[in-house]
C-alpha cells in the first residue's frame, strides 16, 4: 500500500461554540498548513456524543464548524472537509484499535480524568475509549502529521503507541507514526477569568472565552473584563513567570498579530494593562470579525455547506476504504 509523506488529518468537535483557543491553537494553523500538505479536516461528531448533545443543536453545530473552517480561510476545493459519522470506516477502525490499545494506556489519559472528575462511574464508555477513535481518525488516512493544540499531545502519543503496537503485533509496516504539529504563540489559550485553567467550551462562564460567534462588542467587553494583575507589562519574557493571566493575554496578542511574544513585550514593556487591553481588543475584533461575518453568511446557505461535506465525504471514503480493507486482511478477517 502506497504511503503518503505529507498528509494531515485533524478534527474539531461540534460540541459547542468554537472559541479563540480552537482558532489560535488549531484552525489558524490548518489555514497556514494547507499549502504544503494534503489535508483532511474532520468535524468529529462521534467524539461530541461522548457527552450528551441535543440532536437539533448537534446538526447545526456540525455545519457551524464547517462554516468556521471555510470562513477562516480553508479552501474547500483544495482540502477534504467532512463529517466523521459519514465515513463509517473511522468507527470500524476504532473498534479494531480498542483491541490493540491497553487499559493501562487509557487509564493514564489526563483528559478523561479531567472530564470525568469524581463522576467516573457514570460517564459514557465512549468518553473513556475516546482516544482510540481519535487514533482511528488519523490512521485511517495514514496521516503523517496532526496539527492540534497542546491539550491533545497525550492523545497523539497514544495514537503513535497504537500504530507501533499494531505494526509490531502483525509484523507489518502499515501505519505511519504520525508527528504532532503544535506551533504558534498560543498553543494553550487559557481562560480569561483564570490563567490556570484552559479556555474551553465547557466552562460555565461566558466571560472565560471569546467565541467565534461573538460580536465586536462582546469581544471588547470580555477583554476589558479579563483578569490581570496590578503590575504593568514586564521588561522581558522572564517577567511573565508566575503571571499566568498576563502571559495568556500577551500570547493571544502575539498569535493574532503573527509576531513573537518577545516582540509584543518589547513594544508594551512598562505600559499599563488598560492600554494593552484596548489594543488587544481592537486587534481581536479586526482579526475575528471578518471570520464571524463570513460564518454567518455561510450559515445562511446550508445547501452550500452540505455540498462541501458531501464531496468531502466521498473523497475521504476513497482513501479510508482500502486502508480499512488492508487492516482487516492483516488481522485475518474474511473479505
Ligand atoms: P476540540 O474540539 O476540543 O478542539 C479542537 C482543536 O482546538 C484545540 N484547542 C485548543 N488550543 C489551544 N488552546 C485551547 N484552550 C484549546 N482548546 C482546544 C485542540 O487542541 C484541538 O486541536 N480530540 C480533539 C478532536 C479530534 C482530533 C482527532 C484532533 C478528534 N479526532 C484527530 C486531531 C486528530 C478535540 O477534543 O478537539
Amino acid at each position: 500500500m502506497e504511503k503518503p509523506t505529507n498528509r494531515i488529518l485533524s478534527g474539531v468537535q461540534p460540541s459547542g461554540d468554537l472559541h479563540l483557543g480552537n482558532y489560535l491553537g488549531a484552525i489558524k494553523n490548518f489555514v497556514s498548513l494547507q499549502k504544503d500538505y494534503e489535508c483532511f479536516f474532520c468535524v468529529v461528531d462521534l467524539h461530541a456524543i461522548t457527552v450528551w448533545q441535543e440532536p437539533k443543536v448537534l446538526a447545526s453545530k456540525t455545519r457551524e464548524v464547517t462554516a468556521a473552517f471555510i470562513a477562516s480561510g480553508i479552501d474547500p476545493n483544495k482540502n477534504n472537509i467532512f463529517v466523521q459519522s459519514q465515513v463509517p470506516q473511522h468507527a470500524q477502525l476504532a473498534w479494531l484499535f480498542n483491541c490493540v490499545a491497553r487499559m493501562g494506556w487509557l487509564n493514564r489519559m489526563t483528559q478523561f480524568k479531567d472530564k470525568a472528575g469524581k463522576n467516573s462511574e457514570n460517564v459514557s464508555v465512549g468518553l473513556f475509549s475516546y482516544p482510540t477513535l481519535m487514533a482511528a481518525d488519523i490512521l485511517i488516512y495514514l496521516a503523517t502529521h496532526v496539527p492540534v493544540g497542546d491539550d491533545q499531545k497525550q492523545h497523539l502519543e497514544l495514537t503513535r503507541d497504537i500504530a507501533q503496537k499494531f505494526n509490531n503485533d502483525f509484523k507489518v509496516d502499515l501505519f505511519p507514526i504520525p508527528e504532532p504539529l503544535i506551533f504558534g504563540e498560543a498553543t494553550r489559550v487559557m481562560s480569561l477569568r483564570d490563567g490556570s485553567k484552559k479556555m474551553s467550551k465547557s466552562d460555565p462562564s461566558d466571560y472565560s472565552r471569546i467565541m467565534l460567534t461573538d460580536t465586536a462588542e462582546n469581544i471588547i467587553q470580555k477583554i476589558k473584563k479579563a483578569k490581570t494583575d496590578p503590575q504593568p507589562l514586564p521588561q522581558n519574557i522572564d517577567g511573565l513567570s508566575s503571571r499566568p493571566e498576563a502571559e495568556n493575554l500577551i500570547s493571544i496578542f502575539a498569535s493574532l498579530q503573527d509576531v513573537s511574544i518577545e516582540k509584543v513585550i518589547s513594544e508594551y514593556s512598562g505600559k499599563e494593562f488598560s492600554i494593552f487591553k484596548k489594543d488587544l481588543a481592537d486587534l481581536a475584533v479586526s482579526k475575528l470579525e471578518p471570520i464571524t461575518v463570513e460564518m454567518n453568511k455561510l450559515m445562511n446557505d446550508i445547501s452550500y455547506i452540505d455540498s462541501v461535506l458531501s464531496i468531502g465525504k466521498e473523497k475521504a471514503k476513497q482513501v479510508a476504504e482500502p486502508v480499512l480493507a488492508k487492516t482487516k486482511e492483516i488481522i485475518g478477517f474474511l473479505s
